[in-house]
């Protein structure tokens, strides 16, 4: 409603608070960031670590004097990261201790079918499921969370969510941030009600008022002046984000969804729309000590300027700090360009949703776990041709493909620039959009959803599966 509309528009939805019958929620910056916990395995044999996960309804500490029912990881909120390095393997035993049945997908992996999570490998109330990750892809921001059937949307809107962060070699040579100078950063937005209590309603577009950055509500980081590295991860079910810093500094862009750029972008806005991420260094060495600087969302689909507040980096009076000789510089070089195939196969997807009865559809149908939608011959390079062709209703879309990371190539006939074509698991449609991905499936073989991951969307069936056959 109007507002929801005019709440949003203001910075912290400082409106929402003046209204007796509006959230809990505080003053933005007024709760330091948290950064989720590094899930510890329940033990490691020379290639392998194996960890444990309940999946749970706790309470958490989101908005200040109430406790929010949430769905969770291990009791995180989000859940926990879940830190890996290519070419050890990762085994995780998740047991489902809520009501509902649950899967879990590791987005953005290369992963064996049986491993992926798929929507009707149910994990029921009180069984559990092992879920193997070969981890032998390069080192990427990745995420986890629910994919069950009809259900992800709201699982995942309520919790069940997790960071999971791929290191290989490569990653650790390269001179940048680590440890508490490289932080993982869950975006995303929710409402709740006048008890703190989240506010489920299936695309409910631009009515989740409330921002939360891992997990609270616009919260701040005292930062030192040096340079951080940042990974932006959209966690949102349905709201894109146009991320840009307050003081107009500038992002250098290192890593897209699947890993690092050949060469760093800079950046003075980045789009992350739901699933996305974007790994980004900010060099806080010439920000006046006793800066604030806000990361900000200025997304509109309007012409209407929107901008809010997501978190407040808080620049300290300390000098410079470097914790080893090469974590405190920007690198101009990263990973070197990988040559995909040469595509022998042309497949359309048209993402519209049914006018009348406002189904999410892909070429027309609805997911349908008996239909195969596209069958690929393993080791096939393929050119997707995907049109968001709702200009009518102007919705948005996002195309996520499991198993692979692909190249964009050209959006509406122009070429996708480098920092948004590769390496990628999901595409950003706007609404009238016609984009082409190159995609090679020559990793494993068996049966992958591809859906919207505006995942309202993909819980209303805008989702589809490929076959890879050997
Ligand atoms: Cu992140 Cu099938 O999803
Ligand atoms: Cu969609």
């Amino acid at each position: 409603g109007s507002v929801a509309a005019v709440a949003m528009a203001l910075p912290g939805g400082r409106l929402a608070a003046a209204l007796s019958d509006d959230p809990p929620v505080p003053a933005p910056f007024s709760v330091p960031l948290r950064i989720p916990p590094v899930l510890a395995p329940t033990r490691s044999t020379p290639d392998t670590d194996y960890y444990n996960i309940q999946i749970r309804e706790t309470e958490q500490k989101i908005l200040p004097g109430v406790r929010t029912k949430t769905l969770t990881y291990n009791g995180s909120f989000p859940g926990p990261t879940i830190r890996a390095r290519r070419g050890r393997n990762t085994v995780v035993t998740q047991t489902n201790g809520m009501s509902t049945p649950a899967t879990v997908h590791l987005h953005g992996a290369n992963v064996p079918a049986s491993s992926d999570g798929y929507p009707l490998d149910l994990i029921e109330p009180g069984q559990s499921r092992v879920y193997h990750y070969p981890n032998n892809q390069p080192a990427a921001t990745l995420w986890y969370h629910d994919h069950a059937h009809h259900m992800e949307a709201e699982h995942v809107y309520r919790g069940l969510a997790g960071a999971y962060l791929l290191s290989d070699p490569i990653d650790q040579a390269l001179p940048l941030p680590q440890g508490k100078f490289d932080v993982p950063l869950l975006i995303r937005d929710a409402k709740f009600d006048k008890d703190g209590q989240f506010v489920f309603v299936p695309d409910d577009f631009q009515n989740r008022p409330t921002i939360l950055v891992n997990g609270l509500p616009q919260p701040y980081l005292k930062v030192q002046r040096r340079v951080y590295r940042l990974r932006l991860i959209n966690a949102a079910n349905i709201q894109p984000f146009t991320f840009r810093l307050s003081n107009g500094m500038q992002f250098l862009q290192i890593a897209s969804d699947g890993g690092f750029l050949s060469i760093p972008a800079v950046r003075q806005e980045i789009d992350l729309w739901p699933s996305e991420r974007a790994e980004v260094l900010v060099d806080f060495r010439s920000v006046a000590p006793g800066t604030n600087v806000v990361l900000e969302d200025t997304f509109s689909f309007t012409n209407v300027e929107s901008k809010r507040s997501i978190m407040q980096f808080q620049v300290g009076h300390n000098a410079a700090q470097f914790d080893g000789p090469h974590s405190n510089t920007l690198p101009d070089r990263l990973v070197d360009e990988v040559p995909l195939g040469h595509a022998t196969n042309t497949r359309r997807f048209l993402m519209q949703a049914d006018p009348n009865t406002l189904e999410f559809l892909i070429n027309g149908k609805p997911f349908d776990p008996n239909r195969v939608d596209a069958t690929i011959k393993h080791g096939t390079t393929e050119i997707w041709e995907i049109v968001n062709g709702d200009t009518a209703l102007q919705i948005p879309h996002a195309m996520h493909l499991h198993l692979v990371q692909f190249r964009v190539l050209d959006r509406n006939g122009n070429p996708e620039p480098a920092y948004d074509a590769y390496p990628k698991d999901t595409v950003r449609l706007h609404p009238g959009d016609f984009v082409r991905i190159l995609v090679t499936f020559n990793s494993y073989i068996g049966r992958y959803p591809f859906h919207c991951h505006f995942i309202d969307h993909s819980s209303h069936s805008m989702m589809g599966q490929f076959e890879v056959v050997a």
